[in-house]
């Protein structure tokens, strides 16, 4: 093809995709047709809009707190309380989890002391495999049942399908370790 020829029609070509691009940039009601850039951010930003419709629904609000076993609540409150100066505003018995739990704020979000009531408890158990530390994370979301329901049909494997009463009086449900690289991620709604 004669080099005039082919330029005229990669002209033609450049052409025929402004006409094109410009259509629909009006149709969408933008007046500024010429730019790429502007093309390339509406459309980026449309793409934004469907995956936000598709994607994650579930709303974490923060982290709720963290949940330390212990084997002595009184021993392990000490360095919060002597040394780093926390509260620890109070203590509950959760039977159904064979635990005594202790809370220490910190802002929006607690430490949460686990002491064992029972040699046979998760606590005991826990401790008696990887010793006292960190036992679980727990993020708070606005709609406990939607979460879950939403994690669910994405195939994430749960502990608890459905949310049961844990302490300070938050409605809590666990995801399976084995779904989040070995963590213990508990998902509470407090109202
Ligand atoms: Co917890």
């Amino acid at each position: 093809m004669d080099k005039n020829l082919r330029s005229a029609a990669s002209d033609k070509k450049t052409i025929l995709f402004r006409t094109a691009k410009s259509q629909i940039l009006g149709y969408a009601g933008i007046s500024d047709q010429n730019t790429l850039a502007f093309h390339d951010d509406y459309f980026g930003h449309r793409l934004s809009i469907f995956e936000k419709l598709k994607g994650v629904k579930v709303k974490i609000l923060c982290i709720d707190h963290i949940g330390i076993a212990a084997n002595s609540i009184h021993e392990s409150s000490r360095l919060y309380t002597d040394a780093l100066g926390l509260k620890l505003t109070g203590t509950e018995d959760v039977a159904e989890q064979k635990v005594k739990t202790a809370f220490l704020p910190i802002g929006e979000s607690e430490l949460e002391l686990l002491e064992s009531t029972d040699p046979e408890g998760p606590i005991a158990k826990y401790i008696a495999k990887n010793g006292e530390g960190i036992q679980h994370i727990a993020l708070r979301v606005d709609n406990l049942e939607a979460a879950l329901e939403e994690l669910k049909n994405k195939g994430i494997r749960l502990i608890d399908e459905k949310p049961r009463r844990g302490a300070g009086g938050a409605m809590i449900a666990f995801i399976h370790p084995k779904a989040t690289g070995g963590v213990l991620l508990e998902l509470c709604q407090r109202d």
